[in-house]
C-alpha cells in the first residue's frame, strides 16, 4: 500500500506573506532528497503557493506515520531558521508548540495524505491553496463527484454510475458523518454549503470501494484559541478509470467562486486557479490562490509535475476572479466581503464591546420587540 502525504506549513513569507524565499524552497528540497537517499521515503518534491511550503512524499509508512510527521516538522525547523536568517515575515508561524510528539495534529502544519494501492496507472492531482481554509474544497469536490453537469462520467461511466460516499468532518465539534450520495445529495449539501464549519475529508467511490479524494481538516485559528495564520489547505484527488477524468476534476475551479481568508483571514474573495508562478497573492494579500499539480505516480514514484492551471483554459476564471474582487473589494468593511463576526480572524469586537459597554443603553419601552408568549 502506498501512502501519498503532502504536509504544508507558513514558516515564514518573502514579502509579507505573499510568496516563499528560493533559499527556503532549496533547503526543504535538499532534506527532502536526502530522505529519499535514505530510504525514507520512496519519493518527494516541494512546491509552495503563497506563504506556504508543500512537502509531497509517497512512502509506505501509511498516514499518521511517526517518522514522516516528524521528518516534516524537522524540515520546518530548517526552513524557520533559514526565514529568521534572511529576516523573512513571521518566521516559524504555523509551528504552533516547540517539540514534536508523535504526529503532526494540532501542532501547526496542515496534512492530506491518501493510502492507496497503485493502479496499472495511476493519475493523482495534489492541490495547493493560500489564503483559505479547509472547507474551500467542499464546492470543488461536491462538483467532481456529485454534479454531473460538472462529471458527465457519474451518468455515462459505468464505474462511477452508482455514486461515490463523503466524509464531512464538523470542525466545531470534533464529529464527523459518512453521506452517500446521489442518495444522501440534498443532506450533504445542507452541511458543506457552510464550509466553516463542515468540512468533507474525504471521498470514496462505491464502485471501486477506494479512497478518490483527501483534504487537510485542521483549522488553525481553532487549534491555537488565537489568530496565528490563516489554514491554507492542500488537497489530493486520484483520477480517471472510474473516478473523474482530469478535466473533470479541474472543471470546477474554472468558476472563481467565492472563499473565506482574504486580508487578515477576514474576507470572501475569489478563488483564482493559478501556475506556480503566478500562486503569489499581492493584491489585498489575494486573490486567494489555488495550484494543481499533477503527477503520474509509477512504482511509488512521483516522476515530474505538470503545472496544470498554466493553461489559456483558464484565462477567463483569472478575468472573472479580478472583476469578483473588484465588485467585493467595493463593500470595504461591510458583508459580504467581511466574514460575519463569529467568523472574523482578527477582531477589535472583544476590546470595543467592554469599552462601549456603558454607552449602549436600553431602547425606549415602545421601541422594544414584543417578547413572545412562547
Ligand atoms: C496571512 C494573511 C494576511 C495577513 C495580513 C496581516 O496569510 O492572510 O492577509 O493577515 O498581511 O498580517 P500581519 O498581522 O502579520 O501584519
Ligand atoms: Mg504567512
Ligand atoms: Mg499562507
Amino acid at each position: 500500500m502506498l501512502t501519498l502525504s503532502i504536509i504544508k506549513a507558513d514558516t515564514g513569507g518573502h514579502v509579507g506573506h505573499s510568496a516563499v524565499h528560493p533559499a527556503m524552497l532549496a533547503t526543504a528540497s535538499s532534506r527532502v532528497s536526502d530522505a529519499v537517499d535514505r530510504g525514507l521515503l520512496i519519493d518527494g518534491t516541494v512546491a509552495a503557493c503563497g506563504d506556504d511550503v508543500s512537502l509531497i512524499m509517497t512512502h509506505e509508512r501509511g498516514a499518521d506515520a511517526e517518522e514522516v510527521h516528524s521528518f516534516a516538522w524537522d524540515v520546518f525547523q530548517s526552513t524557520t531558521r533559514v526565514a529568521r536568517q534572511h529576516g523573512l515575515y513571521g518566521a516559524g508561524q504555523d509551528l504552533l508548540s516547540d517539540a514534536f510528539s508523535g504526529n503532526l495534529r494540532g501542532m501547526g502544519p496542515g496534512y492530506a495524505e491518501l493510502e492507496f494501492t497503485e493502479r496499472p496507472s495511476e493519475p493523482v492531482i495534489c492541490f495547493l491553496a493560500d489564503k483559505t481554509e479547509p472547507g474551500a474544497w467542499n464546492l470543488p469536490l461536491y462538483k467532481m463527484f456529485a454534479d454531473p453537469f460538472n462529471t458527465p462520467g457519474l451518468v455515462i461511466d459505468s464505474k462511477m454510475h452508482d455514486g461515490f460516499r463523503f466524509e464531512v468532518y464538523d470542525l466545531h465539534e470534533d464529529k464527523h458523518i459518512w453521506f452517500d450520495c446521489p442518495t444522501d445529495l440534498y443532506e450533504l449539501l445542507m452541511y458543506i454549503g457552510a464550509p466553516a464549519r463542515y468540512v468533507i475529508h474525504q471521498v470514496e467511490s462505491k464502485s471501486l470501494a477506494e479512497v478518490a479524494a483527501a483534504t487537510s481538516t485542521q483549522r488553525l485559528s481553532l487549534i491555537a484559541g488565537k489568530y496565528v495564520g490563516k489554514d491554507d489547505p492542500v488537497m489530493i484527488v486520484r483520477a480517471q478509470s472510474g473516478l473523474p477524468a482530469v478535466g473533470e476534476v479541474l472543471e470546477p475551479f474554472a468558476f472563481p467562486y467565492t472563499v473565506a481568508g482574504a486580508m487578515r483571514g477576514s474576507h470572501h474573495a475569489p478563488f483564482m486557479p493559478v501556475s506556480q508562478h503566478q500562486a503569489h497573492p499581492s493584491r489585498f494579500d489575494g486573490p486567494p490562490r489555488v495550484v494543481a499539480l499533477g503527477f503520474q505516480v509509477h512504482e511509488g514514484r512521483l516522476g515530474q509535475p505538470r503545472d496544470l492551471f498554466d493553461d489559456p483554459s483558464f484565462d477567463e476564471a483569472r478575468r472573472q476572479a479580478n472583476v469578483a474582487m473588484d465588485y467585493l473589494r467595493r463593500h470595504g468593511p461591510f458583508e459580504p466581503h467581511r466574514l460575519p463576526l463569529a467568523d472574523l480572524e482578527y477582531t477589535t469586537m472583544t476590546q470595543l464591546e467592554a469599552r462601549l459597554a456603558d454607552r449602549w443603553e436600553p431602547l425606549p419601552t415602545a421601541d422594544r420587540q414584543p417578547v413572545s408568549a412562547a
